[in-house]
């Protein structure tokens, strides 16, 4: 990077510990506790593990990298960095942002629903009917097929609130005394109680029938393309890659910093606790089947029927339910809220940069508009479905689409030897020939996905949601994410001549 860049008054992450712990905190969240262990059983279960491997090493690890390589180089969250790339490239950071806008203000929605269920795990509060107590009394959720209503739900909205506040209180201490402490208290914590959650888990009876289920191969499922969308769409959520929060991340580290062997680190110990989530949450649903006499595909579920459905009923029947309920909830609270600060810094930081504004002043700038978008409509009657829809597409239709989009620029703007020799510089594991090919290949493969999931849903639209709810919340925004990034990308930068611009 040229020297005539101004990188003046950025803040830093202390160290390296400070860094892997914060970017392990991002990677570790909903992705690996609810995500994971279902997404694994239902695409063959032992044998999905080679499709994830393949996935982590040839996609994750390398796209881990390349964040990290933009980040450090150019010193910025996305937007910028982006633009310090090239001057025509801000538009992808723009786009990437607005991914974390969408995850950010679902994710605080489900975020607040596992603290709420922290504490209903120890006053019962769902009785012997989880599944009805969820959808009935909790989130009252209205019939869509009805048509909409956006009334506010005050057992969501207070939590929803009260998990904004706490997450900007953090962000507002800024990357070091905000970011960097909070993963460092959080992410131990989450470990021990994780693995306390998962020891219980194995001892309970019928956990072995669990293990099998999530085990036992399925080697005829690896001829099926969706497997391996599933395992490349499960590592770039759970690795958070590609949507601009590993740039900002690494654009903290000090100049010599070892980037490699920190991806290395982050990106192992996430896949090791996505596997961890698997074994503790299948040893668990062994005891529910066979609790109840059934088998376990007919217990198995993932994402909200898992968390808010199939651990209630666990925790109603297992000895000692109530503390495995503080353990589940209170790590997926743990783990979600390091995630989520992650998504809303990656904002944060593009408007710190963009406007030259203060982190405090940022913060709320940010903050106080995406808190008030996040109760208007998760925080209602209509929160579930709408969450439904939007966690499908910004995946596919905003994840896989940017980094599509992204790579594509890259690599066909030969920008890979640039950002490989600025790896190169400072890191211990040196990358070459082999991490540009799995980039190239990689960007293939993410064509691959967008059309064949891009077609599917055309076909057969959303999981039967009303077409005209899947094309407003769905499609829709998916398009109006690209529209406003390109707005954005025109909005004048201040101060743009000692702050953005770059010789090359
Ligand atoms: N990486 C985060 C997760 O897995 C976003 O939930």
């Amino acid at each position: 990077m040229s020297n005539n860049v101004k990188t003046t008054n950025r803040e830093t992450f202390s160290g390296r510990r400070a860094f892997i712990l914060a970017a392990i905190g991002s990677a570790v969240g909903l992705g690996n506790i609810w995500r994971f262990p279902y997404t694994a059983y239902e695409n063959g279960g032992g044998a999905f593990i080679v499709p994830y491997i393949i996935a982590l090493l040839t996609a994750g690890i390398p796209l881990l990298f390349l964040d990290y390589a933009i980040g450090h180089r150019h010193r910025g969250a996305a937007p910028l960095a982006f633009r310090r790339l090239h001057k025509n490239f801000e538009i992808f950071g723009w786009w990437q942002v607005l991914v974390n806008v969408i995850i950010g203000i679902y994710y605080a929605v489900v975020l607040g629903w596992a603290a709420s269920y922290t504490y209903f795990s120890i006053n019962g509060a769902w009785g012997d009917k989880p599944i009805d107590f969820f959808v009935g009394e909790f989130l009252k959720m209205g019939d869509i097929a009805q048509g909409v209503s956006f009334e506010f739900v005050g057992m969501v909205v207070g939590p929803l609130i009260a998990v904004w506040l706490v997450a900007l209180g953090v962000l507002a201490l800024g990357v070091q005394k905000g970011i960097a402490k909070s993963s460092s208290i959080l992410m131990p914590l989450l470990v021990v109680m994780f693995v306390i959650l998962v020891i219980s888990a194995l001892l309970l009876p019928g956990a072995s029938k669990g293990l099998d289920a999530l085990f036992t191969p399925n080697w005829e499922k690896l001829s099926d393309p969706s497997v391996w969308i599933a395992a490349y769409g499960q590592i770039f959520f759970s690795l958070s890659i590609c949507f601009g929060i590993m740039i900002t991340y690494a654009s903290y580290l000090k100049k010599d910093s070892d980037l490699t062997g920190s991806g290395l680190v982050v990106g192992f110990a996430n896949s090791s606790f996505e596997l961890l989530a698997g074994i503790g949450v299948f040893a668990a649903l062994g005891f529910m089947a066979a609790a109840s006499g059934q088998q376990v595909h007919e217990v198995a579920k993932g994402g909200i029927g898992l968390a808010f459905f199939a651990f209630p009923t666990i925790i109603n029947n297992a000895p000692f339910g109530p503390l495995l309920g503080v353990l589940f909830f209170g790590s997926l609270t743990f783990a979600a809220l390091t995630s989520f600060i992650s998504v809303i810094e990656v904002i944060i930081a593009s408007v710190q940069d963009k406007l030259r504004l203060g982190r405090v002043t940022s913060t709320f700038v940010v903050g106080i508009p995406m808190m008030i978008l996040s109760v208007s409509l998760f925080g209602t009657t209509t929160g579930l479905p709408m969450l439904d829809v939007m966690d499908k597409f910004v995946n596919y239709f905003g994840i896989v689409a940017v980094a599509f989009c992204s790579l594509v620029i890259i690599v066909s703007n030969e920008k890979l030897g640039l950002l490989g020799n600025h790896i190169n510089k400072t890191s211990s594991f040196k990358v070459g020939f082999v991490w540009r090919l799995c980039i190239v290949i990689t960007t293939g493969i993410l064509a691959f996905m967008l059309f064949s999931e891009g077609a599917k849903v055309f076909r057969e639209g959303y999981e039967g949601y009303p077409n005209w709810f899947v094309n407003t919340f769905g499609w829709g925004m998916a398009i109006s994410l690209v529209v406003v990034a390109f707005l954005l990308t025109h909005l004048p930068w201040k101060n743009e001549e000692k702050f953005v611009e770059e010789a090359e």
